[in-house]
């Protein structure tokens, strides 16, 4: 018998895929949800675009097209936002915030442009703002940085948490193919959106490292601080080079602590030693590395989107809210504290991987060298194969800084002996 004796109710902005399995969810587990938080949890109402669309696990008396009466019903309690986009999911939030509202979303586009706004709010109104499912879907990874190890020091994250590109980049890997047909296919078994930009060209991860970034070094990181490359110029040569030296491609967000305690932000595609953790990772699951100063290397692994995995992550923070409000008390604020500044990209050192399109002749090889000496990039290892008159040079460096880098490939691709700069990929790791 359920011991809650408080009822709380929950309106819900958006009913897609994510919201619909909310909506299932605490229909279906009403019943235990009320004894892990205290209080019957009641959905009351939900604001959707079109009401003619039937929704399975939501009664047509609950819908409503006005997602101002949701965020303005004095009866309700939590708001959970799963509409997506930037307005009016802003205005619609910060309205039930100002309204004494507590707050679930899952937009990570929303958190890591207006976050300060938001959390501002939050705090001045003394509501709660929960956002588990805005990176890695299912996964717990905001709590635990939030809570498990903040008695510690991060040194650095490093996640996949795209599931399509990593989808894609598993299929390039595995099955040798171009990124054009695999992306194809993925639209196809739906994997991959119908407009796919903002995953294969890393603004959804950019979103998404702002948010990490912030959490691990308590500093406000948005997204126009996060450097983003894509994966839509990986070739299956890239793969091909990157397989052979026994290292698998993944585009990676990774936020970083730098010698100068910068915070260094970014999403690009990045060679990592097939016995790193992550390249375990395949097809669409998601997974997040983190390293820190006390509890060493920890890694949270999951599925990144989806109905259910997603609506897992919102009715933890929906339970996590319902107690807050059982007990007495809010949950955690924003912690900014650290103000740390962000790592210009020019200054931020890497391993690079360089291949070149050069005249098979002379010499070529010794003013390639030069280049890289003059620019005071020291080169690990360089590998040749022939094919006629041309030849692929591959050219792994040690860590230099991302400015000297680009001033070695510029003078690379105006050199007479280089044919052409086939390709530019950062190295994840130690040099061994
Ligand atoms: N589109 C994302 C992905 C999920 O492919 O992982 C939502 O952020």
């Amino acid at each position: 018998m359920s011991s809650a004796v408080k009822t709380l109710n929950v309106g819900m902005l958006g009913c897609g895929v994510v919201g619909s399995s909310v909506a299932r969810l605490l229909k279906e587990d009403s019943g235990d949800f009320a004894e892990r938080s205290g209080a019957h949890l009641t959905l009351v109402k939900v604001a959707v675009r079109d009401l003619s669309i039937e929704r399975e696990h939501v009664p047509k008396t609950l819908l409503t097209d006005d997602a101002l009466s949701v965020v303005n019903d004095p009866t309700i309690d939590i708001v959970i936002e799963v509409m997506g986009g930037i307005e009016p999911a802003r205005q619609l939030i910060l309205n039930a915030i100002k309204n004494g509202k507590s707050i679930i979303t899952a937009n990570k586009a929303l958190l890591a442009l207006h976050g300060a706004e938001l959390f501002e709010a939050a705090d001045k109104n003394q509501v709660d703002l929960y956002y588990e499912a805005a990176v890695g879907g299912a996964i717990p990874i905001l709590r635990p940085m939030r809570e498990s190890i903040v008695g510690d020091h991060v040194h650095r994250v490093m996640g996949i948490v795209n599931g399509t590109t990593n989808y894609i980049l598993t299929k390039m890997d595995e099955e040798g193919r171009a990124f054009d047909e695999v992306l194809k296919e993925a639209q196809k078994l739906g994997f991959a959106e119908s407009d796919p930009t903002a995953d294969i060209e890393g603004h959804d991860a950019a979103a998404k490292a702002a948010i990490l970034a912030g959490l691990a070094f308590h500093s406000r990181v948005t997204s126009s601080d996060v450097y983003c490359e894509g994966i839509s110029k990986i070739s299956a040569r890239d793969v091909a080079v990157a397989r052979d030296m026994n290292h698998v491609i993944k585009l990676l967000a990774i936020a970083e602590l730098t010698d100068k305690d910068q915070v260094s932000v970014r999403v690009h595609p990045t060679l990592i030693s097939r016995q790193h953790p992550l390249a375990s990772v395949r097809n669409a699951f998601n997974a997040v590395f983190v390293e820190a100063e006390s509890a060493g290397e920890l890694m949270f692994y999951g599925r990144g989107a989806g109905g259910a995995p997603t609506a897992s992550a919102i009715l933890g923070d929906l339970i996590a809210i319902a107690r807050n409000k059982t007990r007495g008390g809010e949950g955690h604020g924003e912690s900014d504290y650290a103000d740390l500044s962000i790592a210009p990209i020019d200054d931020v050192m890497s391993r690079y991987l360089i291949r070149l399109d050069v005249a098979d002749k002379p010499g070529v090889l010794a003013t390639v060298a030069q280049l890289f000496a003059s620019h005071n990039v020291s080169i690990e290892t360089v590998r040749q194969s022939g094919r006629g008159d041309s030849a692929e040079l591959i050219v792994a460096t040690h860590s230099a800084p991302e400015s000297a880098l680009k001033k070695t490939v510029a003078a690379l691709a105006k050199s007479d002996v280089v044919k052409s700069v086939e390709s530019v990929l950062r190295i994840e790791g130690n040099s061994k």
